[in-house]
């Protein structure tokens, strides 16, 4: 695919990056045939690790200086030429102006199955002390179209992360990142590249057929089981 084919990806990111750096080296990984590149990361938080990466990768960043600003936001994604925003551990209400003009090309990772343990105040270690708490026999990673309310928006692709009888909110979250790594990039891929779409109707139009994902993988399965069966899943 042609650079001038591929969706300009803004990744606005408030921490170390950890899920930026899964979408960079998913992207590097797939070469020419990438449907998108990441043209710009922005931040409440001049030295989050996020923009050290971004700088190790030669890409603009931008610090929010006011992240209620969502003219300069708008600003800014215009200035790139940004067609697809990801939010990736970004803990800052995105201005309902911006939202609105990237309605279908936004998205968010959170680190739960959604609509389940989400919402305000719901981020890092809240959610999984929730979701133990809740006594939840699963868990696991969702990446949704972003909306004018926290974590509400249409799905675009979910994976499960079993949670184990001694699990503690670190190691659950270790789990639950591992599975994001996977999920994100290949998300926002189907999602530029057109596969994975908001209609019309406010649906969300995917090849992702739940029953043809083998959720079932064993505790066993290793994060190449769970990339093939995301990337059969998404028709990559
Ligand atoms: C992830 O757990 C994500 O689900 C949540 O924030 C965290 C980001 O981590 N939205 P990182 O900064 O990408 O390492």
């Amino acid at each position: 695919m042609s650079a001038a084919a591929r969706a300009r990806v803004a990744v606005l990111a408030s921490g170390g990056g950890s899920n930026l750096g899964a979408l960079l080296a998913f992207l590097a990984e797939r070469g020419a045939g990438r449907a998108a590149d990441v043209v710009l990361v922005a931040g409440d938080r001049a030295g989050a690790g996020a923009f050290e990466r971004a700088a190790t990768c030669r890409i603009a960043t931008h610090h929010l200086a006011d992240p209620a600003d969502g003219a300069g936001m708008r600003a800014q994604f215009e200035a790139y030429g940004v067609d697809l925003v990801v939010l990736a551990g970004y803990l800052k209400h995105v201005p309902d102006a911006v939202t609105r003009a990237y309605a279908g090309r936004m998205l968010n990772v959170h680190p739960s199955l959604l609509p389940a343990f989400g919402g305000p105040g719901m981020y890092g270690a809240r959610v999984h002390r929730a979701v133990l708490a809740a006594g939840a026999c699963v868990s696991g990673a969702t990446v949704h179209f972003v909306d004018d309310a926290y974590d509400r928006g249409p799905i675009a692709a979910q994976w499960p992360v079993p949670v184990r009888a001694n699990d503690t909110p670190e190691s659950l979250a270790a789990r639950v990142l591992r599975v994001e790594h996977l999920l994100l990039p290949r998300a926002v891929e189907a999602v530029a590249a057109g596969r994975v779409r908001v209609g019309a109707d406010g649906r969300v139009h995917s090849p992702y057929e739940p029953a043809d994902v083998p959720f079932t993988l064993p505790p066993s399965a290793t994060d190449d089981d769970v990339a093939s069966a995301l990337d059969a899943a998404l028709r990559a």
